[in-house]
């Protein structure tokens, strides 16, 4: 037998996919949930299955002492939260939403100028994978208020708690979707260069999809992240000399296949720039020297 009597309301606040994702999560867990919505409709089937809908968002905060937001952006959380003002005192939200790291510091301060606790958070998983065991929400902020809310938190996903400056939770986000949405870029590119030759998606992919695969292993196997911790780039197995080479001919091949150049016109710059910087006997990760601080484009 289940009981889950216990567990205290909590509000959500944005009822996307992520946010009817975590009420459900949450209401499988045992909470009662109140939710609100610009969108009224959207929070039609969670109050079927048993949410209550607030009539406003200061109903909303007011129904629990935790709320959680699952927002577009930032300015979001102002639109809705700004008329509510004094009535967030005392009460603890939870923004789970994407935005700089520079915005979400200035929207804690905000919050803590009306006596409100606030925590930001990115959640690492799609929709689907929300409140299984595969998730995982970055954190930051007093580590106190993710200790006193984990279990509950800990519904949505793991938390993994990062510090204690608010914009922290953003920046380990938004550096993991950088990653993202950067490799998923490349596997298109990569794609359509191989497609200019007629070579099909369904043919492509899987061997693309290898090579990522590969990575980590050559990652582990370089040391590359106690290397690059220490500034170290030794170039014993690759230079960016021959990787920059590389890099200009899928620049080559690129323009003769008539598509995009600007992905690896970006990645042929970082090669020149750490060349021109006297990196080109090291390892590739030297590039990070020129990241760290741009030089002027070389190559375009
Ligand atoms: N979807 C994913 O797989 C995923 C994965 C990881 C992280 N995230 C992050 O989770 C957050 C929510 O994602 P989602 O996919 O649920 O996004 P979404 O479908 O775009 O939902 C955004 C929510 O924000 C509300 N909203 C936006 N602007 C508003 C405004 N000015 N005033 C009031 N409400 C406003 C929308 O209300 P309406 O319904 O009225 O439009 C909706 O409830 C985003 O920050 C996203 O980056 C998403």
């Amino acid at each position: 037998m289940t009981t889950h009597t216990r567990r205290p309301p909590v509000t959500v606040i944005g009822l996307g996919p992520m946010g009817q994702a975590m009420a459900r999560a949450l209401m499988a867990g045992g909470h009662p949930v109140t939710v609100w919505n610009r969108t009224p409709s959207r929070a039609d089937g969670l109050v079927a299955d048993g949410a209550t809908r607030a009539d406003s968002p200061a109903a909303a905060v007011a129904a629990s002492d935790l709320a959680i937001l699952s927002l577009t952006d930032y300015q979001a959380m102002d639109d809705i939260l700004g008329p509510v003002g004094p009535g967030l005192a005392g009460h603890t939200i939870v923004n789970l939403s994407s935005d700089t790291p520079e915005r979400t510091r200035r929207a804690a301060a905000w919050a803590a100028g009306l006596g409100a606790r606030f925590l930001t958070g990115g959640v690492m998983v799609p929709e689907p994978m929300v409140g299984t065991e595969a998730a995982y929400v970055y954190y930051s902020g007093p580590r106190s208020l993710v200790d006193q809310h984990a279990a509950t938190l800990g519904l949505i996903g793991a938390p993994r708690y990062v510090g204690e400056d608010p914009g922290l939770a953003q920046l380990w986000y938004q550096a993991q979707l950088d990653v993202f949405l950067t490799a998923l870029s490349g596997l298109l590119h990569a794609t359509a260069l191989a497609g200019s030759a007629g070579v099909t998606a369904a043919e492509f992919l899987p061997e693309a999809l290898q090579t990522l695969a590969d990575i980590p292993a050559m990652l582990a196997g370089e040391d590359t992240a106690r290397n690059l911790d220490a500034g170290i780039h030794p170039g014993d197995l690759s230079t960016a000399t021959m990787m920059g080479a590389t890099a200009d001919h899928i620049v080559g091949a690129s323009e003769a296949a008539g598509i995009d150049v600007e992905l690896p016109r970006a990645i042929r710059s970082n090669y020149g720039g750490a060349i021109a910087d006297g990196h080109g006997r090291d390892s590739w990760t030297s590039l990070i020297e020129v990241i760290k601080a741009p030089a002027v484009p070389v190559g375009r």
